[in-house]
C-alpha cells in the first residue's frame, strides 16, 4: 500500500514559523516522524512538499497511477484552492486532510475548506500527531476496500 504525503506552502518553515502556532519542531523532524510510522504500519510512503500550487496539482494527477492514498496538508491553499479540490476529486483516491493548528479556533479565512468538501477525514489542532493518525485511517480503510474487492 502506498500513501502520497503531501506538505502544501510554508510547512518546510516549521520550528521557525510562528511557533506558538505551529510548534518548535522542524520540518525534517515531520518527515522523519511519518516514515517511522509509516514503517511501523506497514505501508510505504511517498512525501512531497511545495509552496507551488500547480506543483501540488501536478502531484495529485501522477498519485493516480502510483498512490492508493493521499494524506494532505494544504497549508494556505485549504482555504483558497478550487485546482486542488478539482485534482483530488479527478483522482478521486482515499484522502485525509490534516492541519497542525486547531483552524475551527483561528480566523473565520481559516474556517472553510475548500479540500474538506472531497477529503473522507479531515484532523486539525493534533500537531504532528495529525499525520500519524491520518495514516493509521488510510492504512485501515484502503486495507478494507482491497479485502472487499477480494471477497
Ligand atoms: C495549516 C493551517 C492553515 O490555515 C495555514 O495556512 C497553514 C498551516 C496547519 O497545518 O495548521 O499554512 O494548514
Amino acid at each position: 500500500m502506498r500513501i502520497l504525503v503531501l506538505n502544501g506552502p510554508n510547512l518546510n518553515l516549521l520550528g521557525v514559523r510562528e511557533p506558538a502556532v505551529y510548534g518548535d519542531r522542524s520540518f525534517a523532524a515531520l518527515e522523519e516522524m511519518i516514515r517511522k510510522t509509516a514503517e511501523e504500519i506497514g505501508v510505504e510512503v511517498e512525501l512531497f512538499q511545495s509552496n507551488h500550487e500547480g506543483a501540488l496539482v501536478d502531484k495529485i494527477q501522477q498519485a493516480l497511477h502510483t498512490a492508493d492514498g493521499i494524506l494532505i496538508n494544504p497549508a494556505a491553499y485549504t482555504h483558497t484552492s478550487v485546482a486542488i479540490l478539482d485534482a483530488l476529486k479527478a483522482v478521486a483516491l482515499p484522502t485525509v486532510e490534516v492541519h497542525l493548528s486547531d483552524i475551527s479556533k483561528r480566523e473565520a479565512f481559516r474556517q472553510f475548506s475548500y479540500v474538506s468538501l472531497y477529503a473522507q477525514k479531515v484532523i486539525y489542532g493534533k500537531g504532528f500527531e495529525g499525520y500519524r493518525e491520518g495514516l493509521q485511517w488510510l492504512s485501515e480503510t484502503i486495507g478494507k476496500e482491497t479485502q472487499k474487492h477480494a471477497d
